[in-house]
């Protein structure tokens, strides 16, 4: 099977699990309405599919797996709430429908976020079903480093400060290392920590999650410069109206892709054994690259 057909295999999958478990933990408040309007509105879901390649290579179990995913996905979609605000990158359209503070009101999309946030710790904390509560605690202390002000919401605010400057290559790089690669870090690399893998697979995990957001940031912005609304379901050409700072505009495309070919042939021969016992990870970083090419 190609890896597209897996991918949204395991969305649909997804999907209709989380909109059960959604309903199960939501009700009928505003508040409420708002979360699943912001989280259940047709995401690629490629985290939790990260999380599910991950999960076989570590024989971790469906329920684990997908509460890993669903965790994900309330953090991740809390983070498109919070980036579509005016104060932020003041987008009206996420996923081809009405951003959350545009469907409910700006107060509205503030609190879903902050409560999308916290039901991810409610699920992670409470829903798993591995008994290795070294493992399990260790998972969520990881999880809180890799999105808060050393991680995600770090690189949110490195991505504002950097609007309208001339901002070096480093420095661009540790800013989508942090909003959009610890993300994908923690992604692929949970299954591995709540299995008590050993430290060098850990490692192999989070360098493998950290490179795949690196591409997926680098393919997003390029997205943002060349895709239409209808393929993207949000406002293309924004990079550029708001001066951000992106590898894009400092080195240029075919640089930029240059620079994302290199650094998956480094990975690739620094952990050939791992690279060669699981060829669906050649498939993801290179599905990574072609999302448009
Ligand atoms: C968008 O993420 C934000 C970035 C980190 C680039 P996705 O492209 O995964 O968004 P959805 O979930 O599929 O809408
Ligand atoms: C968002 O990056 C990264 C997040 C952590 C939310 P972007 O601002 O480029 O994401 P889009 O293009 O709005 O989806
Ligand atoms: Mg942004
Ligand atoms: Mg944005
Ligand atoms: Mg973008």
């Amino acid at each position: 099977m190609n890896l597209n057909t897996l991918i949204n295999n395991n969305k649909t999958q997804f999907d209709k699990k989380f909109k059960e478990l959604l309903k199960h933990n939501l009700d009928r408040s505003i508040l409420s309405k708002a979360m699943f309007y912001g989280c259940n509105n047709g995401g690629k879901r490629i985290r939790p599919f990260l999380v599910n390649q991950a999960s076989k290579i570590t024989n971790v179990n469906k329920n684990d797996s997908f509460i890993i995913g669903a965790s994900i996905e309330s953090i991740h979609s809390y983070s498109l709430i919070h980036d579509d605000l005016p104060s932020m990158d003041n987008d009206d359209y996420r996923r081809g429908k009405l951003s959350t503070h545009k469907k409910f009101n700006e107060a509205t999309a503030i609190l879903a976020g902050d409560a999308l946030h916290d039901l991810a710790f409610a699920l992670i904390s409470g829903n798993l079903k591995n008994n290795n509560y070294k493992s399990k605690l260790e998972l969520i202390n990881y999880l809180s480093l890799c999105i808060g002000h050393k991680g995600l919401a770090l690189g949110q605010s490195l991505d504002l400060e950097f609007e309208n400057k001339k901002i070096n290559k480093n420095k661009i790089l540790n800013m989508y290392l942090n909003k959009t690669g610890k993300l994908f870090e923690f992604s692929f690399s949970a299954p591995f920590i709540l299995a008590n893998a050993k430290k060098s697979d850990i490692s192999f995990a989070r360098e493998f999650g950290e490179l795949f957001g690196l591409i997926f940031q680098v393919i997003d912005d390029l997205i943002d410069e060349i895709g239409s609304f209808k393929k993207i379901g949000k406002t293309p050409g924004k990079d550029v109206k708001q001066g951000k700072s992106t590898l894009l505009g400092l080195i240029g495309e075919k640089k930029v892709i240059d620079m994302c070919k290199n650094k998956i042939n480094f990975f690739t021969k620094k952990h050939e054994f791992m690279m060669r016992k699981n060829p669906v990870l050649i498939n993801l970083l290179e599905f990574g690259m072609k999302r448009i090419y």
